[in-house]
């Protein structure tokens, strides 16, 4: 699969979406849950005077979190449009529409005035970005002088190539995958101090077996609520993808940096 067959919108289908929120945890689309964003924050910086970009928020699990437990102001982008929708939902049911609110929009071309936001997060989103250097000058722009971009992302932590770099990809429906190396150059390029670049593979191992354990342990409730079909599916992508964890190809880093120039 190339990177322009990715149907994003079909990957994180409202039926996908409710299916890997089960497996996950509430609200969220990604393996570190509401721990990942409490480091995102702290590292950061963010205070309740924060004004927050989340850049990929999906259902709003890292934004709505950080608007509840942190008091701040908190704006998620995201593609997909029924993602938006919930998170939008989800915010006001919560009363916390005042802080939190969600536009639909891609990240290589926000929907954002230059200078708005003062910390940019991401968590385990940019993986699917197609031009990650457009990503992050786009960071550069809506970011104000001195502010904080915090994220962590799947990365390629070995060489990958072809049939086994396809099936990878496909299964994380990613056009491709940054290294350690390549953030920080985009970063570096754009104008932001690189303050810190961990490689975070080990904490990404332990969550996704977590996530796999969890899944087999709800072969039967997905197996009746969607289909055993869909269960198998599933089983043979996550499988795909801890075999490249295993093969140490696949792994997970967590970058800070300031805007500094
Ligand atoms: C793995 S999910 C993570 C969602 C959220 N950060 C979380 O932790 O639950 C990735 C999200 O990034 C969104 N996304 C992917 N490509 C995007 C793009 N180019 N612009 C904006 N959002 C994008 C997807 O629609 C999806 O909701």
């Amino acid at each position: 699969m190339s990177s322009s067959e990715i149907d994003l919108s079909e990957f994180y289908s409202p039926l996908g979406t409710a299916l890997i929120e089960s497996i996950y945890f509430d609200d969220y689309l990604s393996i570190g849950g509401t721990g990942s964003t409490d480091i995102l924050a702290a590292e950061a910086g963010i205070t309740a005077a924060s004004n927050v970009l989340d850049v990929g928020s999906g259902l709003g699990g890292p934004a709505l979190h950080l608007a509840q437990n942190h008091g701040c102001r908190v704006t998620g982008l995201d593609i997909v449009e029924s993602n938006v929708q919930t998170a939008n939902e989800r915010a006001a049911a919560r009363g916390l529409d005042q802080l939190a609110n969600f536009r639909l929009g891609d990240a290589m071309a926000m929907p954002f005035e230059a200078g708005q936001f003062d910390v940019i997060v991401g968590q385990d989103a940019w993986c699917h970005v197609p031009d990650k250097d457009k990503l992050i000058a786009e960071c550069a722009r809506v970011i104000t002088p001195g502010g904080m971009v915090a994220f962590t992302d799947w990365l390629a932590v070995g060489e990958m190539d072809g049939a086994d770099r396809d099936e990878v990809l496909a299964a994380m429906a990613a056009p491709n995958l940054a290294t350690l190396a390549s953030h920080a150059a985009n970063l570096d390029r754009h104008g932001f101090t690189v303050l810190k670049q961990d490689d975070i593979s080990a904490v990404f191992i332990s969550q996704y077996n977590d996530i796999i354990a969890r899944l087999e342990s709800m072969e039967g409730e997905i197996s009746e609520t969607f289909s055993a079909k869909l269960y198998s599916i599933i089983h043979n992508l996550n499988g795909r993808i801890r075999r490249a964890f295993d093969d140490g190809k696949l792994g997970g880093g967590r970058i800070v940096a300031r805007k500094d120039h």
